[in-house]
């Protein structure tokens, strides 16, 4: 059986060390021990959808190392179909993370192995694109091997969703087939250009869905997010929680949004539950190990 939702990106190993606050340029702070916890925004958005319940597999690489060996070990323990993660010639990818107290983090990530993710290994793996009902990507591996799971999916009537995260320029094309581009405010400016600072997240929707999706997700954190179809754009709210740590807050919406979204639910209905999902997972530390399971998901 193929999967309901294939997730196409990276898998990394997270380094992450508590801060009280950033060091700025030629600085040195001190900071608590380091944890190493499985992550990559793939790894992390199939770790995410699996944790709900539903029939997941990840297309990535690893590398042949111990850090490959903790992904594979996370994706298996949530149960992520890992026949498509490819073992590849270079180190796994390593994201260096610094959480400060607010829980807010920053991250500096080394791709190594998914910088390999090739159209090739999309191809290879087009009988689960067919199969599946919705297709997430994440742009920690290289954009024409995202843009060519796009093309594949729009051909074979599966959902693309791409969760655009870190920025990077799509073809006209690629934007085109999405239903939806899932951006946070930071990306959806990028995208815009210089989006006028009196916007409101409702008009950048607006906006976005001007430069040809079928559909957009603005992620706004603790403010919930926004949704737009050519039916026009609404807010949906989040629950308040008190954050620990966002990491991975955002791989968890993808996760949550693409499950209900392969359940048949609407955008905002599925956009809405991604929201409960989310914030679910910034009350705990790290990114897959704060994922909830559908009854721990907060009201
Ligand atoms: O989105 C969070 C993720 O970004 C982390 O898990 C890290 O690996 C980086 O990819
Ligand atoms: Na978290």
């Amino acid at each position: 059986m193929p999967p309901k939702v294939l997730v196409v990106g990276s898998a990394n190993a997270d380094l992450v060390v508590a801060v009280d606050r950033r060091p700025g340029g030629g600085e040195t702070v001190l900071g608590a021990d380091t944890v190493v916890l499985p992550g990559g925004k793939g790894a992390n958005t199939a770790v995410a959808a699996a944790k709900l319940g539903a029939s997941v597999a990840l297309l990535g690489a690893v590398g042949d190392d111990q850090y490959g060996a903790l992904l594979r070990e996370s994706l298996r323990g949530a149960g992520v179909r890992a026949e498509l993660v490819r073992t590849a010639d270079r180190p796994t990818g390593i994201a260096y993370i610094t959480v400060t107290p607010d829980g807010e983090n920053s991250i500096v990530v080394s791709p190594g192995a998914n910088a390999q993710v090739s159209s090739s290994d999309v191809d290879a793996a087009v009988e689960a694109l067919r199969g599946a009902r919705v297709l997430v990507c994440s742009l920690e591996v290289p954009v024409a091997s995202v843009e060519h799971a796009v093309a594949l999916a729009a051909e074979a009537g599966v959902r693309p969703l791409v969760n655009l995260s870190p920025v990077a320029e799509l073809s006209a094309r690629t934007l085109a087939a999405l239903d939806p581009l899932v951006v946070n405010e930071h990306e959806a400016g990028w995208l815009l250009g210089e989006p006028d600072p009196a916007d409101d997240a409702v008009t950048l929707a607006g906006r976005l869905l001007e430069l040809g999706p079928r559909s957009v997700v603005i992620t706004l954190g603790a403010r919930g997010a926004v949704v737009a179809t050519a039916d026009g754009a609404h807010r949906v709210a989040a629950p308040s929680v008190r954050a620990v740590d966002t990491t991975g807050a955002g791989d968890a919406f993808a996760g949550a949004l693409a499950v209900r979204l392969a359940e048949g639910d609407g955008l905002a209905e599925a956009a809405g539950y991604a929201a409960r999902v989310a914030a679910t997972s910034v009350t705990r530390n790290g990114a897959q190990p704060s994922y909830p399971s559908t009854d721990e998901v907060v009201a």
